[in-house]
């Protein structure tokens, strides 16, 4: 059941199975700092009785933001405003994990127009330039930055880290056969592939403390021919579990295959658009003793309870509800309603949106959650999208100057 607690191997105990999934939050200032919004939507949804919130995209590298607006952690962080998020986050009782990042090819040009990654295959997007295949040097210095930001949380008074290696960031790109084209010790054979996820997570696991939970977001698969499949991602699993990770968040797709925010018609049954990767999270539950989250869909407290009783997954991790109403776990867990808001189920079909739409939609509310208290549900799904597009142009050019 969803109001049921968990204890991880670490010995910390959830207080129920919903999770706030990860959602970049565009709410940095322009020395990628947290800001007094960003702090107060986390103190908001810490009041809504989620049992964990993992924080949005937080880069472990300034050149290698995922966009301007991304709260970086690393020796120039105000380590200040960083223990505030933390003691925020966990005002109501929830656990908060940062979700920590590197985002190789997929940093955008006016970030870094030649950022590292796996190999110089570039993204098939606009606004992405050349990448540079990194060195032994770059991935020994990668593994350095994710100790210290794991680190740093540590001090803050973050429960842990969740290492990002989903959604084609670069410990992602690393594992598909399709972009990581290395012949060398990080390329060829899955072990080599799952190198610098393994090697990060190992020594995040030995730099911190037992109690401080490490986590990994791992794509089932990235929807791409040739690229990071679920045979491959169940075995990744397995080898994570070895380096003490205390729980594996499947999800799936990458900036190119944007899989992880689909939104299906009303027209398919509730089991069929609901939990997308649950299908590929029984293969892999059966392979681990770990814990296993699995985000992506889920609206129905019937189907997270039925998951949760089929042992297809642990924890249910959530997104975009989050951002329509903060307080929809306590109210699902109490039963005073029996699904969490699906507003992306009355919007046109993706292919009738400009690409990226609904995801952007989503952001802009989440400023306007985090600004005014709640979103502005007049928006309409290209105005949010315009607006988000505006706001990282402006971000960005904030980050320019502060960076000249
Ligand atoms: C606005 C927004 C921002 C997101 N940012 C991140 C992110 O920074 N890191 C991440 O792993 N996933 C990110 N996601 C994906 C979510 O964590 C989640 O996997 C996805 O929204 C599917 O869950 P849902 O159907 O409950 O929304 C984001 C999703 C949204 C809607």
């Amino acid at each position: 059941m969803i109001s049921h607690s968990l204890t991880l191997p670490n010995g910390i105990t959830l207080k129920n199975r919903i999770v706030k999934s990860a959602m970049s939050e565009a709410l940095a200032d322009a020395s990628n700092n947290p800001t007094p919004d960003l702090i107060a939507v986390f103190e908001r949804w810490s009041a809504g009785g989620a049992g964990l919130l993992i924080t949005g995209n937080t880069p472990v590298d300034r050149l290698h933001l995922e966009h301007a607006g991304n709260f970086a952690l690393d020796d120039l962080s105000d380590m200040a405003r960083v223990a505030e998020l933390a003691s925020a986050a966990k005002s109501g009782g929830a656990k908060v994990l940062a979700q920590l990042a590197h985002a190789g090819r997929q940093t955008p040009e006016a970030i870094n127009p030649h950022p590292i990654s796996v190999s110089d295959l570039r993204l098939d997007l606009a606004g992405y330039d050349d990448p540079v295949a990194a060195s032994d040097a770059d991935f020994a210095a990668v593994i350095g930055k994710f100790v210290r930001s794991a680190l740093l949380a540590q001090t803050a008074g973050f429960d842990g880290v969740e290492i990002h290696t989903a959604h084609g960031y670069l410990l992602s790109s690393a594992l598909s056969p399709r972009i990581n084209t290395r012949q060398d010790r990080w390329g060829g054979s899955l072990a080599n592939r799952a190198r610098l996820a393994v090697c990060i997570a190992r020594a995040v696991r030995a730099a911190v403390e037992r109690e401080f939970i490490v986590a990994v977001k791992l794509n089932s698969s990235d929807f791409q021919k040739g690229g990071f499949d679920h045979h491959d991602s169940a075995k990744v699993a397995v080898m994570l579990q070895s380096e003490g990770v205390d729980f594996i968040e499947i999800s799936g797709g990458t900036f190119e295959t944007p899989t992880a925010y689909q939104h299906t018609s009303k027209s398919r049954s509730t089991a069929a658009r609901e939990g997308y990767f649950l299908d590929y999270a029984q293969a892999m539950k059966s392979a681990l003793k770990i814990p296993l989250m699995v985000t992506g869909g889920f609206r129905s407290a019937d189907v997270m309870n039925a998951a949760i009783a089929a042992k297809k997954t642990d924890l249910i991790g959530m997104g975009r509800p989050f951002i329509i109403d903060p307080q929809f776990p306590a109210k699902l867990l109490s039963g005073s309603i029996t699904a969490a808001p699906a507003i992306e189920r009355d919007f046109p079909p993706a292919e009738d949106l400009p690409r990226g739409a609904v995801l952007n939609w989503f952001c802009t509310q989440l400023t306007h959650l985090a600004r005014n208290g709640r979103p502005d549900l007049e928006l309409s799904v290209v105005d949010g999208h315009e607006q988000y597009l505006e706001m990282i142009v402006k971000a960005t050019r904030r980050l320019q100057n502060v960076r000249r």
